[in-house]
């Protein structure tokens, strides 16, 4: 205890001081067990003088990974005697996960800490805090200080796990109390966690990325690639088997790279080593990087039958120049051959992607090229974005004639390719039965059931409530861009 309030006061921001970052260890870093018994004995809120539980709400940006880790952050806070709400005027703690990758997103979080600021005056007890990819940025930290200082709570990906001691120190403090650390001191095991979904869960696998792609900040704010020990992660997944899970989402910035650090298994050896365990139904993995996705782990895909047919593999472009300058270390035919290998090992796959246009100096040509990818690739899905110069990386330094109006029309003009792509893919799977794993009811309407088929598509289709966590055959009726509408059929289904 007497160590943390420590390094709390060194990592706490009083007005004019500079900013105090915690010691950056390099790998491995130590793999420490969470201490559950003292978070329950010693960091309980208690209740409100009305008898009233504190509330919380997280508001998460971003990726999976910051979806993952603000269901850490709620198990974290219940823990503590926390209770979480959706009702930003009810909570006593607002969180704001964020995400850096691109500019805009940061500009709604900002834009969210402002409009908040009221609320403090209805709740003198009502705390903000600011964590997640942006909180390990140097600028947004210096922003907030100058800008907000209404923000209680400043904390970044590296030290999530001290949540509680961080909330306890802000309800005794006057100041904005601040936390980051500039890299990872370790690896926590066993944090206590509230899950969105009762059928479908994340598992980490690995944390960090190692690849430096020139304009990703996500090295910077997520640190260096670290893997789980494989008997960690499937003592999780067997736990979470037997509290009734059917499908398993492993989450890494670069899943195939997982256990270069360990020496222990490679990816392909552990989806294979997941795949065994009794009661896994379904296991998805992201994100995967082209440049490493190796035979042996297309043959693990292959021959793993609880593997869903999906696999994300961002291209980002489709024109070996820009590839070269975005340090994506393969080619466009590099890509395109993998996509016939993956194809012709697993029939009926599902290839989504990611796609960044106006990259600095991106010509009209380079950018025909990425359309012709895709076109040529034939992708179910794609995210799309513009490129967003982030601090830090070496494309922001780089001269970029393209206009903002050019960009946005490449954007459209790419996305109007895609989505008549993903259409037609769509209508393929017209008087098809497949496979849904049913997650819960449709949002708009409570007599339809919500799933997805092992090539992560959304199926909706009227069904009652004892169905969800189930598999079902679903007769596709009315495939459509996004969604695949359909019924429930009495018929077995082929696996794969
Ligand atoms: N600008 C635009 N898009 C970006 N991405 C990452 N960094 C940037 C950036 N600076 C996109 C990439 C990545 C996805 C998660 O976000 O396509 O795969
Ligand atoms: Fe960013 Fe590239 Fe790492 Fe993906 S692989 S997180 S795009 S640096």
């Amino acid at each position: 205890m007497e160590n943390l309030i420590h390094e709390l006061r060194d990592g706490r921001l009083r007005p004019g001081e500079g900013l105090t970052f915690g010691t950056h260890r390099v790998n491995p870093v130590e793999h420490i067990p969470f201490d559950v018994k003292t978070l329950t004995r010693d960091f309980q809120v208690g209740r409100k003088a009305s008898g009233e539980p504190y509330r919380f709400h997280i508001k998460t940006y971003g990726c999976q990974m910051n979806e993952h880790d603000t269901e850490t952050m709620a198990g974290l806070l219940t823990a503590m005697g926390m209770q979480s709400t959706v009702e930003d005027a009810e909570a006593d703690l607002i969180l704001f996960n964020t995400c850096a990758v691109r500019e805009n997103a940061e500009d709604k979080v900002f834009g969210e800490v402002g409009r908040l600021r009221p609320l403090k005056a209805r709740n003198p007890e009502l705390m903000l805090g600011l964590c997640g990819c942006m909180a390990q940025e140097q600028s947004v930290i210096q922003y907030v200080r100058e800008k907000f200082p209404w923000v209680d709570l400043v904390f970044g990906t590296h030290n999530l796990h001290r949540l509680p001691a961080l909330v306890m120190q802000a309800r005794q403090s006057q100041e904005t109390v601040l936390e980051v650390w500039d890299g990872p001191q370790h690896t926590v095991e066993g944090l206590p966690r509230l899950r969105r979904d009762e059928v479908s869960a994340w598992v980490n696998v690995q944390y960090g990325c190692n690849k430096f792609c020139t304009y990703c900040i996500v090295p910077h704010t997520r640190g260096a690639e670290r893997s789980r020990f494989p008997k960690d992660i499937l003592a999780e997944i067997s736990e979470l088997v037997n509290q009734g899970v059917r499908e398993v989402t492993l989450l890494g910035q670069n899943v195939n790279d997982y256990g270069a650090d360990l020496g222990e298994v490679n990816f392909a050896q552990l989806l294979r080593q997941v795949n065994a365990l009794p009661g896994v139904e379904r296991i998805r993995f992201t994100t995967s990087n082209p440049w490493n996705f190796t035979d042996e782990l297309i043959a693990a895909i292959a021959q793993s039958n609880h593997v869903a047919e999906h696999i994300h593999l961002p291209v980002q472009s489709g024109n070996n120049q820009i590839l070269k300058r975005m340090n994506r270390t393969y080619s466009r035919e590099f890509y395109l051959a993998l996509v016939d290998k993956i194809r012709q090992s697993v029939p009926d796959v599902s290839l989504t992607t990611d796609i960044i246009v106006g990259f600095p100096g991106e010509t009209e040509e380079q950018f025909l090229d990425t359309l012709s990818l895709v076109e040529e690739v034939q992708f179910d899905n794609a995210f799309t974005f513009i490129y967003s110069p982030r601090e830090n990386t070496p494309a922001a330094a780089w001269k970029d004639d393209v206009s903002e109006s050019e960009k946005r029309l490449r954007l459209q003009r790419l996305n109007e390719l895609q989505y008549a792509i993903s259409l037609e893919k769509n209508q393929a799977l017209q008087d098809r039965v497949v496979e849904v794993l049913v997650e819960g009811r449709s949002k708009t309407n409570s007599e339809v059931l919500a799933g997805r088929t092992r090539t992560n598509k959304l199926a909706l289709f009227p069904g009652s409530e004892e169905l969800i966590g189930k598999l079902v055959p679903v007769h596709i009726e009315q495939p459509q861009t996004w969604i695949l509408k359909g019924r429930i059929v009495q018929q077995e289904v082929a696996r794969r």
